[in-house]
């Protein structure tokens, strides 16, 4: 049985404090500018130069350091239970970290348990989060088997309650055949929502398990030996070629392999519309066989240039997003497997470390400038998931999601240090130059002068609207899309009216 969803007003949520930043740089995707940025009631009111504002107001002086939207995770799985084990990070600590880290919205994937209704599932993920989310989230829906009953639902939640992606699987136990993936991508092209592919060849997995097991090789290393780069690249390949036939745009999660990220520049050179995401772990870690604790799907490659090279496709917008897919198990839930492999829980951590990490090995290093990490980190993401421009921009109307980041400062990520509940971190001993040292959420200072107060809570379920027009082409889909024509100002409105009206 389905149980309503609390919505609480977002008059009773929302900061009434006046804010303004002075002296930074304005980051956006598309330049950098010298402005002062005025928040009111947790939007930004005002931005330029000399503004006149309230007395009263508290004031930040951002001199020598950056003031970016702030991040925006699109891959997390807090409180998932999965391989027999319960992910440790909570709505609550999994968030919390997340704003310590500078990024002020998930995307958490709704994960139906075995023969579960995925409307009731988005139900009981909503009723798991709402009260712990320290900032404002949003969920996707995994579609982990396929039946006209999920076909319906899809239409349910794409048109009732704001959800507008669905993830589907070409790997595990719950993986989707092609016929299966041809109807589920039909129902997303139908519905205008995002059809997201956890890509890797499921069956030739199993079989190169088998192998590997009958020769006695138990230990970790059997993890990437039985999902090689081309196992994900056929499958990123398949997908394309399966998303084609319904003319249907399609985004992948993970991409952890060039050689998934060349298929993928192959379809973008043939005019499809393909998307890709990389996690921070991809860029920040290179790939141990031999420890359980990295052990996730797609592998972290062992290759040392993967990390370089995936940036590159980033630099080039053939890849447009980083997530974490922070998925994290304790030492003592990782050796679950120790006899055996396949019986490691798939993840790790980065919903903390996703912003600095990419800052190191992306903008410290010279791979890519400040615009293109705040596509990376959130503007994409924002447009993706049609959140845009109310997320992942400064903007006059946009939510005050900010970030003061210090690129002058470093910090030493560590579990001693983080906020997160796993045991351990993947990048432990990391240096990273880029510390977010205030993060504003709905216009709160939740991180105030690299000082952590989360609000448990205080985040809201953000609803996302199908056809986003980075995804869906405008023209295209004019008849079957609701109207959202004008300016950024405008669309902000009538984003506003339109939540008036649902509470
Ligand atoms: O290994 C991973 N990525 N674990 C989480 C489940 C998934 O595939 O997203
Ligand atoms: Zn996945
Ligand atoms: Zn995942």
């Amino acid at each position: 049985m389905s149980t309503p969803v609390k919505k609480v007003p977002i008059h009773l949520q929302s900061s009434q404090n006046r804010l303004l930043i002075r002296h930074g740089q304005v980051v956006n995707e598309d330049g950098i500018t010298e402005d002062d940025v005025y928040i009111e009631d947790g939007i930004i009111k005002q931005i330029g130069r000399n503004l006149i504002i309230p007395g009263g107001t508290r004031t930040i002086d951002a001199r020598g350091k950056y003031i970016l939207p702030g991040g925006i995770d699109p891959h997390t799985h807090f409180e998932f239970e999965f391989m027999g084990a319960k992910s440790v990070d909570d709505f609550y600590q999994g968030t919390k970290a997340a704003i310590s880290g500078g990024t002020t919205m998930i995307i958490d994937f709704a994960f139906p348990k075995p023969g579960e209704s995925i409307l009731d599932c988005f139900y009981n993920y909503r009723q798991k989060a709402d009260d712990k989310v320290c900032c404002d989230y949003a969920l996707h829906v995994c579609l982990s088997h396929w039946s006209e009953q999920v076909k319906r639902e899809m239409e349910l939640l794409t048109k009732e309650h704001g959800v507008n992606s669905f993830k589907m699987f070409m790997a595990y136990s719950f993986m989707l055949n092609d016929g299966e993936l041809y109807s589920a991508f039909e129902q997303c092209q139908k519905l205008g929502a995002v059809a997201q592919v956890h890509a890797e060849n499921g069956s030739i997995i199993a079989k190169n398990v088998e192998k590997l097991l009958s020769k006695g090789i138990t230990g970790p290393e059997g993890h990437e030996l039985s999902r090689p780069e081309d196992i994900e690249a056929e499958a990123v390949n398949r997908a394309c070629v399966i998303a084609k036939q319904v003319n249907l745009p399609i985004y992948l999660v993970r991409v952890s392999s060039v050689a998934s990220a060349n298929a993928i520049a192959d379809r973008q050179s043939s005019n499809q519309r393909v998307f890709g995401e990389v996690e921070a772990s991809s860029i920040g870690v290179v790939g141990n066989p031999r420890d359980p604790k990295l052990v996730t799907s797609p592998p972290i490659r062992s290759s040392p240039d993967t990390s370089a090279e995936l940036l590159q496709f980033l630099s080039s917008d053939v890849l447009q997003l980083v997530g974490s897919d922070n998925c994290t198990f304790n030492k003592a839930q990782k050796e679950l497997g120790k006899d055996n492999f396949t019986k490691i829980p798939n993840g790790v951590n980065g919903v903390e470390d996703r912003m600095s990490v990419v800052w190191e090995k992306g903008v410290h290093t010279g791979l890519i400038d400040p615009t293109r990490f705040v596509a990376i980190t959130s503007t994409n993401a924002a447009k993706i998931f049609n959140l845009y421009p109310r997320k992942g921009y400064i903007g006059v109307g946009s939510d005050a999601d900010i970030v003061i980041w210090n690129p002058n400062a470093t910090r030493t990520i560590s579990a001693k240090t983080h906020h997160q509940a796993v045991d351990f971190n993947i990048f432990e001993g990391m240096v990273c130059h880029g510390v977010p040292e205030y993060v504003i959420v709905n216009g709160r200072v939740i991180v105030d002068e690299g000082q952590l107060r989360a609000v448990q809570g205080y985040g809201r379920y953000i609803e996302s609207p199908a056809f986003p027009p980075f995804v869906y082409d405008p023209e295209k889909v004019a008849d079957l899309k609701p109207e959202r024509n004008g300016t950024v100002e405008e669309e902000i409105q009538n984003i506003r009216e339109i939540e008036k009206i649902h509470l």
